[in-house]
């Protein structure tokens, strides 16, 4: 702490010092929390330290599947809560392109939505709006629903699907499909996109929410998280999507360049992006291309 430049010490007295300020990131109980909730990942990648040696062995398992992170469905919640309270209001949908939707009495989806932290924030946020959110996950869409219940919303369906195959009757549905922090862990990114193609209607918008990285490693130098989220990729994000067979493998840091690379080769068109206010994501806003784009 005194390193990390947290707590203060004055060596001539032999004395240290919190400054009350700092207090608060540190006190789940007294302020936001956020060191200690970050810390918190420690831990959970620590576990799987033997996991991901016996992956770098040439006959090893690909990847580490879900079942060995149990904490991290809480770990990602929190994480989302600290996001929320840091941003301003309607923070993901701020975009005037968006706000003229949002007048129209949206019907909005969130793929990959874990505990429902941002469909239920902005469900309360836009109460004309119809919110959908969907999780591979069977325990975070039970956790999703006990938040919409106990935030009385009646504007919020949950439910459990994988975002690659959705509902047929799904086709056109939509006004707004959106994903955080989702995309680089998908093992296939390219199916979930063309699903979300198509359950987008033709005027649709798609926004995506991704670390704001570049692909290449010397572009990162300098950059104060990247070191951690290297690692963090490692032994969390790329290891769990490469533990499904043809996974493409991308990891946190696949960064921006590869991600609008992406967007097109998938049929998306991406009009606009821009940074969320003290996090270090960055969020994409694509449309359809249509034939003849
Ligand atoms: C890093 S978490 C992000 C959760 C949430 N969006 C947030 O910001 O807190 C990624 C989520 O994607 C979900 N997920 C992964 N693959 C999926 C798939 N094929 N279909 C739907 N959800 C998926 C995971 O279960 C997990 O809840």
């Amino acid at each position: 702490m005194v390193t990390s430049d947290i707590v203060e010490v004055y060596p001539e007295r032999n004395t240290y010092f919190l400054p009350p300020h700092r207090v608060k990131s540190l006190s789940r109980k007294r302020g936001d929390g956020c060191v200690a909730i970050a810390s918190d990942g420690v831990p959970l990648i620590a576990g799987v330290f033997q996991d991901i040696l016996a992956c770098m062995k040439k006959d090893g398992p690909a990847g580490v599947p879900y079942s060995r992170y149990p904490t991290h469905a809480k770990f990602s919640d929190e994480m989302a809560s600290l996001k929320v309270q840091k941003l301003p209001k309607g923070y993901l949908f701020s975009s005037e392109i968006i706000q003229a939707k949002l007048v129209a009495e949206a019907v909005v989806c969130e793929i990959g939505c874990g505990s429902g932290m941002h469909t239920c924030t902005l469900a309360q946020l836009y109460p004309a709006c119809e919110f959908y959110g969907i999780d591979i996950s069977e325990k975070t869409i039970a956790a999703a629903q006990t938040r919409a219940l106990e935030m009385k919303l009646s504007n919020v369906t949950f439910l459990q699907c994988d975002a690659s195959n959705m509902a047929d009757e799904w086709k056109s549905k939509f006004d707004i499909v959106f994903t955080m922090d989702v995309v680089h862990d998908l093992p296939r990114p390219d199916l979930v996109h063309y699903e979300i193609i198509r359950i987008m209607k033709d005027d649709g918008i798609y926004i995506m929410e991704d670390p704001d990285y570049h692909s290449n490693h010397a572009d990162n130098i300098g950059i104060p998280l990247a070191a951690l989220n290297y690692t963090w990729s490692l032994f969390r994000c790329l290891a769990t999507s490469l533990y499904f067979d043809n996974s493409f493998g991308l990891g946190v840091m696949w960064g921006r360049e590869r991600v609008l690379e992406f967007l097109e080769k998938t049929g998306l068109e991406c009009f606009s992006s821009y940074s969320l206010d003290k996090t270090e994501n960055i969020i994409y806003l694509s449309r359809k291309k249509m034939s003849g784009d």
